[in-house]
């Protein structure tokens, strides 16, 4: 039986996960590829800390170029998440021949076209299926059987963490800090979590699936974006009251020529596939003009499942490796679109503001509005003491528009405060 040996880069939660996965079924990989897997090399710089995996301490290195520079080594697996050294690291590895595997969407994010380039002037594959949607096959799901379509919408929670925080929040009434620490726990957050709360795990996300999708080239740095620390259980309770549940949603959709996006916590009516998707479980939405609404689903966080991910990229490159067919097989990071960049589009908002309760306030509220061409879809004035909030759900404008006129209520003084601003889908 071939042996593939690889060399993998970090023992975080993803790489634990890899390992078990392979552990927990390598007989099973070996008899359906009749091809053997060695994990041969861990780059661990801590091998005194316990990682709750039975791995030979031989197996441990400390100096990266041992694995990088290793000529029995056939794929490098990068899991040490952040852009650098990662990208360094597998550079190196793809200019050595070695084929690369990774779960990092910040450094693909950023990097992606590089390091894809550098694959191909040196014939090997680099694999990131872990890299968005943890568990979820989606990369290959687009770039395999969906490649006929010409897409034109991505809606996806892509952030476990983040829909864990929020799905018991609004479910359990449960504290914004005492469940992200319990994620942290079940291993979904990032090393940082301000990069999960804050949204910049989705936008690195969300710019990866925009070129496999798109086929455009928007850095996270471009897309707007906004995480949920700001996101409250009061309003998760009136977007109840409006049929609605707050999401962090990564949205990005063609408008003529151009690609519009966002990453925000969002009202998603209940009737929306999207609204039922609780906890580390991340959805991928997207329309095809053929296949048209393809909804993917599945735990987007988490040892095991971002492990399972891992194992699927190397054992393709492993069975390629096998044939001999290896530079062949490749979701390919594509920036090949005359697709221009529009920012944030046209959207329809929740607002809270809080007011006082007297005559006449509601209707310089509605004139203000009116004044900056923003229509009013609904409005609702829950019973309150003296200053009372007012809820509304606008209709589609910008948000540069409805900033301008929410700015002008309050140095009007017609408002004491905007409380909150989000984003809805319908
Ligand atoms: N921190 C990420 C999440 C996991 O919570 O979804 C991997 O991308």
């Amino acid at each position: 039986m071939k042996t593939v040996k690889v060399g993998v880069l970090g023992i975080g939660n993803v790489a634990t996960g890899t390992y078990k996965t392979l552990q927990l079924n390598r007989e099973k990989i070996q008899k359906s590829t009749g091809v053997d897997i060695v994990i041969s090399k861990i780059l661990n710089r801590r091998p005194d800390v316990d990682r709750g995996i039975d791995v030979d301490p031989g197996v441990y290195v400390q100096d990266v170029n041992l694995i990088l520079d290793d000529p029995e080594i056939d794929i490098v697996v990068e899991l040490i998440g952040g852009i650098e050294p990662a990208t360094e690291y597998m550079a190196k590895a793809l200019a050595n021949g070695k084929h690369v595997v990774t779960a990092n969407k910040a450094a693909l994010a950023v990097n992606g076209k590089m390091l894809q380039n550098l694959a191909m002037e040196n014939k090997v594959m680099l694999r990131f299926e872990a890299s968005v949607g943890g568990g979820i096959p989606v990369i290959n799901a687009i770039t395999t059987a969906l490649r006929s379509n010409d897409f034109d919408e991505i809606l996806g929670i892509v952030n476990g963490t983040t829909n864990y925080i929020l799905t018991q929040m609004t479910d359990n009434g449960s504290d914004y800090d005492s469940v992200l620490k319990d994620a942290q726990e079940k291993g979904f957050a990032e090393r940082d979590p301000s990069g999960d709360v804050e949204g910049h795990d989705v936008a690195n996300k969300l710019s990866v699936l925009m070129s496999l999708v798109f086929g455009a080239d928007i850095p996270p740095s471009d897309i707007p974006t906004q995480g949920i620390t700001s996101v409250s259980k009061v309003d998760i309770n009136y977007a109840t009251q409006f049929g609605c549940k707050i999401k962090l949603i990564a949205a990005a959709r063609k408008v003529g020529d151009t690609v519009e996006c966002e990453v925000q916590p969002t009202l998603i009516p209940l009737t929306h596939p999207i609204a039922s998707v609780n906890n580390e479980f991340n959805a991928i939405f997207i329309t095809g003009n053929a296949v048209d609404d393809v909804m993917f689903y599945g735990k987007g966080a988490g040892p095991l499942p971002t492990g399972s991910a891992v194992m699927g990229d190397i054992i393709d490159i492993a069975c390629a490796i096998d044939k001999g067919s290896a530079f062949d097989m490749q979701p390919v990071l594509r920036y090949d679109s005359e697709l221009t960049f529009a920012g944030e589009g046209v959207n329809q908002y929740y607002v809270r503001l809080s007011v006082e309760d007297k005559p006449g306030i509601l209707g310089k509220i509605s004139s203000t509005f009116g004044n900056f061409g923003i229509s009013i879809e609904s409005m609702m004035q829950p019973k309150h003491s003296e200053i009372v909030p007012l809820l509304f759900i606008i209709h589609e404008t910008k948000r540069s528009v409805l900033d301008d006129a929410l700015a002008d209520l309050v140095a009007n003084n017609y408002v004491k405060s905007v409380d909150s601003v989000m984003k809805v889908v319908k």
